[in-house]
C-alpha cells in the first residue's frame, strides 16, 4: 500500500493504550531534552486520576500515533505532565486538538486551573499556551536535571454555572 500525506483529520483522540507505548517513546525522545522513559508513561496507564490521550491514525497512516498528552487531577488542579506532537506532523492544529481536549476534560471534572510547566527556553510552547491564556505564575530555579528553569504555567477556568 502506498503511503499517504497524514492529515490532521485522519488522527482522533482516543484514550492511550499499552500498544502505543513505542510510539509515544519514539516521539518523546524527538521532543524532549530529556525525556521519559517508556516504562514511565507505563506506570502511568496503570495509576489512578490521570488522563492519558493520544491522537491514533487510520490503519495505515504514517506516523500511527500523532500525539499524546499526559496529565493527573491534583484535586482541584489539572496538571499536564506532558504533551508533544510528531515533529513531522507538527503545526497543524494537532497541538491544539490535544490541549483544548484536555481543557475541555478539566472543566468538566470541575477543576479550578490547568497546570503545566515548560523550559524557559521553549519559545513555541510558551507562544502555543499563551495563545489559551496560561500566565506564567512563577518561575522554580533549576527545575530540570540539565539546571533549567522552568515556567510555571497556569490557566484559570472559569467556575461551572450551576
Ligand atoms: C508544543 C507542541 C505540542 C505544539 O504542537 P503543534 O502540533 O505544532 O501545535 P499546533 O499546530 O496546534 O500549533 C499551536 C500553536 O502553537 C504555537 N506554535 C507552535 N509552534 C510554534 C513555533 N515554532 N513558534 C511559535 N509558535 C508556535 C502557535 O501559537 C500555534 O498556533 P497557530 O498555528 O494558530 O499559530 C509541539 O511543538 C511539540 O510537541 N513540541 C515539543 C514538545 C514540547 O515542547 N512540549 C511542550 C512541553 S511544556
Amino acid at each position: 500500500m502506498a503511503l499517504r500525506k497524514p492529515e490532521p483529520a485522519q488522527y482522533a483522540i482516543r484514550p492511550a493504550e499499552t500498544g502505543d507505548l513505542d510510539e509515544i517513546a519514539r516521539i518523546e525522545r524527538a521532543s524532549f531534552r530529556i525525556p521519559w522513559k517508556r516504562e514511565f508513561f507505563e506506570s502511568e496507564l496503570r495509576e489512578p486520576y490521570r488522563f492519558t490521550r493520544v491522537l491514533g491514525g487510520d490503519p495505515g497512516l504514517v506516523p500511527r500515533i500523532a500525539g499524546y498528552l499526559f496529565a493527573v487531577s491534583l484535586y482541584e488542579e489539572f496538571h499536564i505532565n506532558k504533551i508533544a506532537t510528531d515533529p513531522r506532523v507538527r503545526h497543524r492544529g494537532l497541538g491544539r486538538r490535544l490541549l483544548e481536549d484536555a481543557i475541555v476534560r478539566a472543566r468538566n471534572i470541575g477543576a479550578e486551573s490547568v497546570t503545566l510547566e515548560v523550559r524557559l527556553s521553549n519559545l513555541p510552547a510558551r507562544e502555543f499556551y499563551r495563545s489559551y491564556g496560561f500566565h506564567e505564575s512563577f518561575r522554580r530555579k533549576s527545575y530540570y536535571q540539565d539546571g533549567e528553569d522552568a515556567f510555571a504555567l497556569v490557566l484559570t477556568l472559569a467556575p461551572a454555572r450551576r
